[in-house]
C-alpha cells in the first residue's frame, strides 16, 4: 500500500468538499477578554509575527472562569505546594486528596451519591458508554441523531446494537423502544443542551419513557452545567429530574473554564465505572493544580446566579436584534445562538469577512461537526460581552446581509437533515 498516497488523497478529497479546517491561533488575555489577539496568516498559510485584536464570539469558556482571579490563585498556590504533574494513573499513586475532594464536590453539586473524574468529558463519554455497553450483555442503545461524537464513539466502539431516534423527538424514541422486548436491557443516550443548535431537552419526559420501557438513562450535560438549574447544577435539575437520571456526564472545561470531565450518579453505578472503565484507569490523572482549580471554580459558579442571568438576558437581547433584522437563527432558549448559512463555503467566507472587516472572531461550523447543508456561525455570549459589543456584532452581520451574503429568511426551528452517525465508524 502507498500510505502517503492514501493520507494525501483523503485530505485532498476533504479539501475538495470544502470541509478542511483551519485552526486559528489566538492569544487570550486575562485583562482584555473578550478582546483577543489573533495571529495574521501569510498567503502560504504560515504564521508571521503580526497580530491584531478581535472580539471572540465563539468561546465555550461561558462564564470566563478561566480568568477568575481566585481560580488562578488556587491553581498557582497548589503548584507551589505539590508541583505540577500528578505522577501516576489514578490506580498507581495518581489519586491525590485533591482528586478525591473534587469528586466529592461534584457529587454534592449534583446532589448525587458519587462521582468520578476523567481527563475530559470526551473521554468520560466514550469510555463509560463503551464499558456499559460491553459489560451488559444484549444491551440495546437508543441515541439521539444529534448526539456528540464522544457519545457516538463510545456506542459504536462497543459494537452494541443502536437505534437512532429523531432529534429531541419523543414519539420517534418511543416507537423504537416499543419494538424491543420490555425485559431486554436498554440505555437511552441524550444531551440536555445540544451545543450546535442551542436547543434544550425536556429531560423529565425522557425519564418517564425510560421508566415505562425499563431503560437506563445516560445524559450529557456538558453545555448546561454551571449555567442552568439551581446553582448551575444542570438542566436535569431544572426539570426536577437529576435524581432520576442513571448517569449524568459533565465537563470542567466549559462553564467552569478548566479541563476535565466527569460522570455522577448512584454509588453502585459509579463504583462500577471506576472499576471497569479503561479511559479512567489507564491514563495519568489530571494535575492536582488543575483539579484544585476545578473545585474552586465549581464553588464560585454555584453562587454566580447574577452571571447566569446576565448571559440569558444578553442572549435574549441579541436574538431580538436578529429577529428585528430578519437574520435567521435557531431559537433554542439558551445562550448558544447558531446563525444558519447552509454551506461550508458560505460559513467560511462569512467568518473570514467578520474577522477581516469587523474584528469579530466566530468560527465557522460545518460537517462533520454538523450535518451537511446546515453550516453555521455559532455565537456564544459571555457576561464579559457588553450590549455595545452585541450591537456591533448585529450591525456587522447586517452589513454582510445587505451584501446578500447571509440568507434573508428566518429559519424555522432546527429542520436539518439526519446526522450521519455512521461517519464515526
Ligand atoms: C456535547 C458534548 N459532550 C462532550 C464534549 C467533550 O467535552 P470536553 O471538551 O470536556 O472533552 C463536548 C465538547 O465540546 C460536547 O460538545
Amino acid at each position: 500500500m502507498n500510505y502517503k498516497n492514501f493520507f494525501e488523497t483523503e485530505v485532498q478529497n476533504f479539501k475538495n468538499e470544502g470541509f478542511f479546517r483551519k485552526f486559528l491561533p489566538i492569544k487570550r488575555s486575562r485583562t482584555t477578554f473578550p478582546v483577543t489577539q489573533i495571529q495574521n496568516e501569510t498567503r502560504s498559510n504560515k504564521l508571521n509575527n503580526s497580530s491584531k485584536d478581535v472580539k471572540i464570539w465563539c468561546t465555550n469558556d461561558y462564564l470566563n472562569m478561566s480568568h477568575n482571579p481566585d481560580v488562578i490563585d488556587t491553581m498557582i498556590s497548589t503548584i507551589k505546594e505539590v508541583g505540577t504533574g500528578s505522577g501516576g494513573t489514578r490506580n498507581i499513586s495518581g489519586t491525590t486528596a485533591f482528586h478525591v475532594s473534587l469528586e466529592e464536590k461534584i457529587a454534592q453539586f449534583h446532589k448525587r451519591e458519587s462521582a468520578v473524574v476523567f481527563n475530559s468529558a470526551y473521554l468520560a463519554n466514550q469510555s463509560t458508554l463503551w464499558t456499559i455497553c460491553k459489560k451488559i450483555n444484549g444491551i440495546h442503545v437508543f441515541s439521539d441523531e444529534l448526539n456528540h461524537a464522544s457519545l457516538i464513539q463510545g456506542i459504536k466502539n462497543s459494537g452494541a446494537p443502536c437505534s437512532i431516534f429523531k432529534h429531541n423527538d419523543l414519539d420517534s424514541l418511543e416507537n423504537l423502544l416499543k419494538s424491543e422486548d420490555l425485559d431486554a436491557p436498554k440505555i437511552i443516550v441524550f444531551e440536555s443542551l445540544y451545543s450546535m443548535d442551542g436547543t434544550i431537552t425536556n429531560v423529565s419526559k425522557y425519564v418517564q419513557l425510560a421508566k415505562k420501557y425499563n431503560a437506563l438513562t445516560y445524559l450529557d450535560e456538558v453545555h448546561a452545567v454551571g449555567l442552568y438549574g439551581e446553582r448551575g447544577s444542570g438542566i436535569a435539575n431544572k426539570f426536577g429530574a437529576s435524581n432520576e437520571i442513571d448517569i449524568i456526564n459533565g465537563t470542567l472545561a466549559k462553564a467552569f473554564g478548566q479541563i476535565g470531565g466527569y460522570v455522577t450518579g448512584d454509588k453502585y453505578i459509579i463504583d462500577f465505572i471506576r472499576s471497569f472503565t479503561p479511559g479512567f484507569i489507564f491514563t495519568t490523572s489530571l494535575m492536582p493544580s488543575v483539579v484544585a482549580a476545578c473545585k474552586k471554580s465549581i464553588e464560585i459558579v454555584e453562587s454566580a446566579d447574577d452571571l447566569r442571568s446576565q448571559i440569558l438576558e444578553k442572549a435574549s437581547y441579541f436574538k431580538k436584534q436578529l429577529e428585528r433584522h430578519n437574520i435567521r437563527y435557531i431559537n433554542g432558549d439558551s445562550h448558544i445562538i447558531p446563525i444558519i448559512v447552509k454551506t461550508a463555503e458560505r460559513a467560511q467566507f462569512l467568518s473570514k469577512k467578520l474577522l477581516d472587516d469587523f474584528n469579530i472572531y466566530t468560527q465557522p461550523i460545518f460537517y462533520p461537526t454538523v450535518p451537511k447543508g446546515s453550516a453555521r456561525l455559532r455565537i456564544t455570549i459571555t457576561p464579559k460581552h457588553s450590549y455595545t459589543d452585541i450591537d456591533h456584532l448585529v450591525k456587522s452581520l447586517l452589513m454582510l446581509k445587505e451584501e446578500k451574503k447571509i440568507p434573508l429568511i428566518k429559519e424555522e426551528k432546527s429542520k436539518i437533515g439526519a446526522f450521519p452517525q455512521s461517519q464515526y465508524a
